[in-house]
């Protein structure tokens, strides 16, 4: 369906996006052989090199390739193709992959292939696709999220995370690609999973389930990112209500939209009054930490849910979307086109140590968002 901007909405998210780009002009020229995740003094820091297999290494390469559709400019091109080339060590490297292809290789190689038919493009689209694949846990239909070495040797082999919805659609452009349909059925087979075990009844979701990797029966679930066991984390809900509208998008099953809306109404009942986003919907009243790349990832897939409709529903959706995007613009902006990043106040996790800071893919989403609202965006996931 037709997004039915109000004029005045339409404008606001035009004037957003032309000032966006403007600073993000200059922060790409300073920041074009790095590949950024945060700022330090507002100056981007650099996961290349050594660090090249950070899950969030991606999103730089998106960024340029979204400024890239806006503008025509080759320099964006040039970045992200430098940012895409750069992961190839990573996808040598077995111990240092895991299900976050999705969010490595969708928004470089598959941005490019779709964006220029390269082929040596498609071929690291390709290989991330099936070693993504190759994580599938056969007794318990679920794809394993981590590997043990990240973290004090704790048995992974049985945890999947809210996270991996976002990482399915490498594996349905994989199946479109070669008309091979077993990449979408594991990707089927770990969205019913989900479904099924980390949407609760009211809508929100868990972060983390631990299965029998041998029986595949379902063990416990974890708070994980979030602030304990039975809570709500909000990147979390965010992944579950983009991730399940982009599996509906992809198969057309309308189990997984009326999933994705389930999650989409838990979150809209939760937005506060400023919508400004904190760390977990249920975190101690007197914590205030916030976690600004849940508003701009909720509001890509509140954008996403609206054109699925008209009137008064794709309203809702909309409204709530343009409510945390003017939240962000007005009081979570670092306007100043001499630092770095664009969103502040964002939060890796509850229990780390450092809270509030930028991070790249708060900036991402927040481009995204506006490159959806005004019709111009590059189809990433
Ligand atoms: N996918 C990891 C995170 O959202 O922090």
């Amino acid at each position: 369906m037709k997004l039915e901007l109000g004029e005045k909405q339409l404008a606001w998210a035009t004037k957003t996006l032309e000032q966006t780009a403007k600073k993000l002009e200059q922060v790409s020229r300073r920041s074009a052989h790095k590949i950024p995740y945060t700022t330090v003094n507002g100056v981007h820091d650099d996961k290349s090199g050594e660090r090249d297999s950070w899950w969030t290494n991606g999103f730089w390469g998106g960024m340029m390739w979204q400024l890239y559709t806006l503008t025509g400019d080759p320099f964006y091109r040039t970045v992200a193709e430098e940012n895409e080339k750069k992961l190839d060590t990573n996808l040598m490297d077995y111990d240092k992959m895991d299900h976050d292809n999705g969010f490595k290789w969708l928004p470089t190689a598959v941005a490019n292939y779709r964006k220029t038919g390269n082929r040596q493009s498609r071929n690291r689209g390709l290989i991330a696709a099936g070693q993504l694949a190759g994580r599938y846990n056969c007794a318990g239909h679920f794809i394993r999220a981590w590997n043990d070495w990240d973290d004090n040797g704790r048995d992974h082999r049985g945890w999947a995370i809210i996270d991996c919805m976002m990482n399915l659609p490498l594996l349905y452009w994989a199946s479109e690609e070669t008309g091979d349909p077993r990449f979408r059925q594991i990707a089927v087979h770990h969205a019913d999973t989900a479904q099924r075990c980390f949407v609760r009844g009211d809508g929100s979701v868990r972060h983390i389930v631990e299965f029998d990797p041998d029986t595949g029966e379902m063990v416990r679930d974890y708070g994980g990112q979030g602030y304990e066991e039975g809570s709500s984390w909000t990147r979390g809900q965010t992944w579950g209500l983009y991730g399940f509208t982009l599996s509906f998008l992809d198969t057309g099953d309308r189990a997984y939209l009326e999933t994705a809306e389930r999650i989409a109404n838990y979150f809209i009942a939760n937005i506060p009054e400023s919508g400004l986003i904190p760390v977990d919907f249920r975190q101690p009243e007197d914590v205030t930490w916030e976690d600004s790349t849940a508003a701009a990832i909720a509001a890509c897939g509140l954008i996403e849910l609206a054109k699925l409709h008209e009137g008064r529903q794709q309203k809702l959706y909309l409204d709530a979307a343009l409510k945390l995007l003017r939240a962000l613009a007005d009081q979570r902006l670092n306007w100043d086109e001499n630092e770095d990043n664009l969103l502040t106040k964002c939060t890796g996790a509850y229990h780390d140590k450092e809270h509030e800071f930028s991070i790249i893919y708060g900036d991402y989403y927040f481009l995204e968002a506006l490159m959806k609202l005004t019709g111009q965006e590059l189809f990433i996931w």
